[in-house]
C-alpha cells in the first residue's frame, strides 16, 4: 500500500464539523481496508490509542479487538476508566489482562534506569503477543501513529514505533487512520467520537508509566505512595483550575528515608516530590510556580494521606538540565 501523507494544503481540523468529516471519511475507509476481518489494538487509554479505538468501533464494532494491559505502573484510576468507557459504554471487544505481578517481579531489585524501561518495554511486547496468539482470525494490527511520530522518524529524532516491534509470526497489515493527524486535531476528534474530555485532553504519559516515577528498585509500597500522590496533586490540580493550564504535572517518592515527626513520635519516612512543567515542545520546559497556599495544602495533604511520606519537596528545574521524568 503507498504510504499515505499529509496533503500540504490539508485545513488544520479545529471544529466539530471538520471533524465529523475526518470521522466520515476514515470510516468509509477502515471500512474498505478491512472488509470482514479482525483489527487489533493495544489500548494504553492514551489519547492515539483511545481515539483509534472509537473510530474503529464506529467503523467496524466488534471487529475490534482490544486489548489493555496494565502493566501496574498505570495512574490511580486508569484501567477502570478504560473498561468503563470502552466496555461498558462503547460495547468494545475489549481484553483486559492484569499483568501487574509479571511486570513487578521482573522489576523487582533492578535499580537501573535504562534496564527498567528495557524490562517494562518487552514485557509489554510479551503480554500483547500472548494475547494475540490466543485470538483467531486477525488480519491487521491498528496502530495510534500520528503525523509528528512519521516527521520524528524521517528527521532521525526517534524510531517510528511501527508495529510495535511484535515478533517474527505475528505481523498483520497496519491500521493508521490518525497518521495524518496532529495532537490537537486528535483530541477534537476524539471529542466528537463521544470520549470523555478527561481522556481526550489529558497530560502527556510516559509509557513506562509510575516506573520512571519510583526511581531506583520499585517496591509495591513506594509505588503506592506514588500512585497516591499523584492521584491527590491531579485532584487539587483539577479543583485549582490548573488542569489544561499546566503542560505535565505528577509526583516521584525517591528511595531515601529521613527523619520526621507525627503526633510527638519520630518518623523515618519517604520524601514526595511534586514536578509541574510548561513546555511547547518538550525539548525545554520551565517550572510552573504554584500558588503558595496551594503548596502548603499538598504537603499537608500528601504527608497526612499518603502511607509513608513525611516531606514534600517542590522541583525547581528547568529542562535542561533536567529532564522532564527521573529514569
Ligand atoms: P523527558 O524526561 O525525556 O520527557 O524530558 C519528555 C516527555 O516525554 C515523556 N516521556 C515518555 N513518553 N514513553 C512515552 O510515551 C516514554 O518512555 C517516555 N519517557 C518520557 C515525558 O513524560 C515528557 O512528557
Amino acid at each position: 500500500m503507498p504510504e499515505i501523507r499529509r496533503p500540504d494544503d490539508m485545513v488544520r481540523i479545529t471544529t466539530p464539523e471538520l471533524a465529523n468529516a475526518f470521522i466520515d471519511e476514515q470510516v468509509k475507509l477502515i471500512q474498505e481496508q478491512v472488509g470482514d476481518k479482525k483489527v487489533l489494538l493495544a489500548l494504553s487509554g492514551g489519547v492515539d490509542s483511545s481515539v483509534v479505538a472509537a473510530l474503529l468501533i464506529k467503523a467496524i464494532g466488534d471487529q475490534l479487538v482490544s486489548v489493555h494491559v496494565n502493566h501496574g505502573l498505570l495512574r490511580k484510576g486508569e484501567p477502570e476508566q478504560v473498561i468503563e468507557v470502552f466496555r461498558n459504554q462503547m460495547k468494545a471487544n475489549l481484553i483486559y489482562v492484569d499483568a501487574t505481578d509479571r511486570f513487578l517481579d521482573l522489576l523487582a531489585g533492578v535499580t537501573d534506569p535504562e534496564q527498567k524501561r528495557h524490562i517494562i518495554g518487552e514485557e509489554f511486547i510479551n503480554v500483547f503477543a500472548e494475547e494475540a496468539r490466543k485470538l483467531d482470525g486477525i488480519e491487521f494490527l491498528a496502530q495510534g501513529t500520528i503525523w509528528p511520530d512519521i516527521l520524528e522518524s524521517e528527521a532521525g529524532i526517534k524510531a517510528h514505533h511501527n508495529a510495535g516491534g511484535l515478533p517474527e509470526d505475528l505481523q498483520f497489515e497496519l491500521v493508521e487512520p490518525v497518521r495524518i493527524l496532529f495532537k490537537d486535531e486528535v483530541r477534537v476528534v476524539g471529542e466528537q467520537l463521544g470520549l470523555p474530555a478527561g481522556m481526550v485532553y489529558r497530560q502527556p504519559f510516559p509509557g513506562p508509566g509510575l516506573g520512571v516515577r519510583c526511581p531506583g528498585a520499585i517496591t509495591r509500597d513506594r509505588l503506592e505512595a506514588v500512585r497516591e500522590s499523584d492521584a491527590i496533586l491531579r485532584e487539587e490540580f483539577a479543583k485549582n483550575g490548573l488542569e489544561g493550564k499546566v503542560w505535565q504535572y505528577f509526583t516521584v517518592v525517591p528511595d531515601f528515608k529521613s527523619t520526621g515527626i507525627t503526633d510527638g513520635k519520630r518518623t523515618f519516612e519517604w520524601p514526595c516530590i511534586i514536578r509541574a512543567i510548561n513546555t511547547t515542545d518538550v525539548v525545554e520546559v520551565t517550572v510552573e510556580h504554584l500558588p503558595p497556599e496551594l503548596i502548603d495544602h499538598l504537603a499537608q495533604r500528601i504527608t497526612t494521606e499518603v502511607e509513608g511520606i513525611n516531606r514534600v519537596l517542590y522541583d525547581f528545574t528547568p529542562k535542561p538540565p533536567a529532564t522532564v521524568e527521573y529514569e
